[in-house]
Parts: structure tokens; C-alpha cells; sequence
């Protein structure tokens, strides 16, 4: 049944490692690597939330880079050369070793295959190139197409609307519960990935599927 049906795939933490910028200076960055990612990463997701509140929207490139100012600030000591090296590292992020060959068994299935994210568009295409998986994909959608991030329903309904496949013939994956909440709430049928084994949230919005890794994904 080509395009019939849809799979929609968050980039950052989902496709994309979103550690893997800091990881390539860890030597430089010492015992503070870690702190100083998760930081970025927590900071670059809440000033998401808050534009999209506010009304304030800023392209991901500069919610990035907002983020990571504060995460060096806060860990402090950071060598100056490392801001510029860290945001450059992070348009060619890391693909999680399964993604190539899980889309690839899906798109000989016939599946149609996007990504759907906050990312810039530049940004995507940077990540997507770099990792050598466009050949894979029907369509990279951003949430600049609409102007607000995840997870205002506006940004799922770009999938739909762009794919030109039902609401409950998507299957939405992300390792950011948050995102499947927002997806799940929309009607998406959702694939958290729980790389990390978080545990559960959001009691009123789960997902209908939890893995460990997108490996086990096509025999879903
Ligand atoms: C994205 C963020 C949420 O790719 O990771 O949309």
C-alpha cells in the first residue's frame, strides 16, 4: 500500500544525538561536559516554550545558541573558542546508529518518511546531509512553516498537511515525552522512544507505543 500511511520523526534526540556536539569536545570540556549538555538541551527546549507562549518566536539556530550562552555561563570556565566549535558541531549533530537502516526498511515498505521539528530549515538540511539520509526522506518539515514551536497543534497539523495522510495513518516518533503528549493530543499515533529510561508522564496524553531505540520500529 504506497502512501498510504506515514512515518513522522522528531530530529533532535529522536534521529539526531543531541549530545554528540558536546561529545566531540569532551576532551577539551572535561568533567563539566555533561553538565554543560544537558543544560544546553534543557535551556534550548524551555526558551522554545516560552516564545511559543509569549508570541515571541526565534528561529532553533538562536534558541541554540541562547542556550548554550546560558549553559556556559552556568557551568563556567568554558574556553572561549569552544561557543563557536560547539554551535558549528551541532548543524552536523550525530544520526543514532539504527536510523539509516530502519528507514530504509520502511521506505521499501512503502511508508512515506519526514521529519517534523523545531529545527531551522537550514539546520535540518544540514543534519539530514551529514548523515546521509535525504535519499530516505519524503519531506523535512519546520516548524518555521508555521511559526511556532512543539507542541502547539499547528506544527503536527504541517505533517498532515504537507504528507497528504490522515491524522490516524501517522505514526509520530520522539524520544521527547513532551512532544508525544502534544502528538498523542493532536491524534498521531505515537512511538516514544525512551532512550534514556525516563520514566512515564503526561498520564492523560501516552503514547501507544514505548521503545528503547528505533530499531525495533518496522516490526511495530
Ligand atoms: C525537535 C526537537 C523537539 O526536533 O527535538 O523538534
Amino acid at each position: 500500500m504506497p502512501h498510504s500511511s506515514a512515518y513522522v520523526f522528531d530530529a533532535y534526540g529522536t534521529l539526531f544525538d543531541v549530545h554528540s556536539a558536546v561529545g566531540r569536545y569532551r576532551g577539551e570540556l572535561g568533567d563539566v561536559a555533561d553538565q554543560l549538555s544537558m543544560t544546553w538541551r534543557d535551556k534550548q527546549l524551555q526558551y522554545t516554550w516560552v516564545r511559543a507562549l509569549v508570541g515571541r518566536h526565534k528561529p532553533f539556530d538562536e534558541v541554540t545558541a541562547d542556550g548554550l550562552d546560558f549553559a556556559i555561563a552556568s557551568v563556567g570556565g568554558i574556553a572561549d573558542g569552544l561557543r563557536q566549535k560547539l554551535l558549528d558541531a551541532y548543524m552536523t549533530l550525530d544520526a543514532y546508529p539504527e536510523v539509516r537502516g530502519v528507514l530504509s526498511t520502511l521506505k521499501a515498505k512503502g511508508a512515506k518518511l519526514a521529519i517534523l521539528s523545531n529545527g531551522a530549515p537550514q539546520m535540518l538540511e544540514a543534519a539530514v546531509t551529514s548523515s546521509g539520509i535525504s535519499d530516505l526522506l519524503d519531506a523535512s518539515l519546520s516548524i518555521e512553516d508555521v511559526g511556532i514551536y512543539k507542541p502547539d497543534p499547528r506544527v503536527y497539523q504541517l505533517a498532515v498537511d504537507r504528507l497528504g495522510v490522515a491524522v490516524g495513518d501517522i505514526s509520530f516518533q520522539s524520544s521527547n515525552r513532551w512532544d508525544i503528549a502534544g502528538a498523542k493530543a493532536f491524534g498521531f499515533r505515537c512511538v516514544w522512544i525512551n532512550r534514556f529510561g525516563q520514566p512515564d508522564e503526561f498520564a492523560d496524553m501516552i503514547p501507544d507505543t514505548v521503545l528503547t531505540s528505533l530499531a525495533p520500529l518496522p516490526e511495530v
